[in-house]
């Protein structure tokens, strides 16, 4: 098991397979966005035994992100690979959906069980705005081909001020009128150089249940308020699917992480909203036997960050979110 100093039992990675995106969308990088070279990156084999190494300590759940996960080339294959390993139970994936038209069949054949999709808004002419090219139609085959493939659904969104915080969010809510699917509403957090925008459009989580209550009527909290992950839990009457709020900055949910993240160059970082990291790629390439891998990640388990320090203005530089995985 990998515990960290505060007790909590670290079981979930998050690995991101690559910083590349088909899309670039305004809160997450800079149009002019440079990815890093691929050799910098860790190569299919590096990922596996990791993932092997990571399921030897306890680790069970796996999401892989980007970045834009299905950009890397033999995604399923990766999948497939990773569904063989030994203590890997359940594997999901945070996409963008554009490539999921040809690929979630294929995913859902190797072992994919999950994707959490994300859609800030169903207005055309508003997605190309937020996402600076992205077709929404595009998406939705996305969605469409992971119902086909039995994949289970969430939808994510990103709030951002006079861009969706509106009809857009309102719309998204309704869905769930219609749908048994997960809709997620996502704070947005502050990263590296986009951090003064960000900083500027976050809209809180109390703001939009009101904007969503004065619009559909009630929102009823789903276990007793109880998180469901990450995610505080609601419903509209007589809905079939359910409202979740990702509320990072105004409501964090530090004390029951159970998480850690593998950058796609091999960095382990213990917490999104921290810079501190550990490299695994240096020892990785320089031979380090499995004991020897396997004190490293846990000593940096150990000494995960207790949360992020937001309220204190303390933001992460080093990385925007694409280069350590949503
Ligand atoms: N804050 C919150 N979520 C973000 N995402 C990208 N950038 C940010 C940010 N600054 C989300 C995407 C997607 C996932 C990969 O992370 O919308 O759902
Ligand atoms: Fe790509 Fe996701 Fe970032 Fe948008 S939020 S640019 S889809 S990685």
């Amino acid at each position: 098991m990998a515990i960290d100093r505060f007790g909590r039992n670290i079981n979930y990675l998050r690995i991101s397979l690559t910083d590349r995106c088909n899309l670039r969308c305004v809160y997450c990088m800079p149009e002019d966005m440079t990815f890093r070279p691929r050799a910098e990156l860790l190569q299919d084999d590096e990922v596996i035994r990791l993932v092997g190494l990571f399921a030897e300590l306890g680790f069970h759940k796996f999401r892989l992100t980007g970045g834009e996960p299905t950009v890397r080339a033999n995604v399923v294959d990766l999948v497939r690979r990773m569904a063989a390993t030994p203590g890997v139970d359940k594997i999901a994936m945070t996409t963008n959906g554009l490539l999921l038209d040809r690929l979630a069949g294929p995913l859902a054949e190797a072992g994919l069980r999950r994707v959490n999709i994300s859609i800030d808004t169903l207005d055309p002419d508003r997605f190309k705005k937020l996402t600076r090219w992205g077709k929404v139609e595009e998406v939705w085959a996305g969605i469409r081909a992971a119902e086909a493939a039995g994949l289970e659904i969430k939808l994510n969104a990103v709030i951002v001020r006079n861009y969706n915080d509106r009809e857009d969010l309102v719309d998204l809510a309704r869905l769930t009128l219609h749908q048994p699917w997960q809709v997620r509403f996502i704070e947005m957090m502050p990263f590296g150089d986009v951090a003064d925008f960000q900083l500027a459009g976050v809209v809180g989580e109390d703001e939009l249940r009101a904007t969503i209550a004065t619009h559909l009527g009630p929102l009823r909290p789903v276990n007793n308020g109880q998180l469901d992950g990450e995610a505080s839990l609601y419903q509209l009457e007589g809905a079939p699917g359910t409202i979740g709020f990702i509320s990072s900055v105004t409501h964090p949910f530090c004390a029951s992480c159970n998480r850690a993240r593998l950058t796609a160059d091999g960095r382990l970082r213990l917490c999104l909203l921290r810079e501190k990291e550990v490299d695994l790629l240096t020892p990785l390439r320089d031979g380090a036997n499995d004991e020897a891998m396997q004190a490293i990640i846990t000593d940096g388990i150990w000494w995960k960050p207790w949360g992020h320090g937001l309220a204190e203005d303390v933001i992460p530089l080093n990385r925007v979110m694409s280069e350590i995985g949503g």
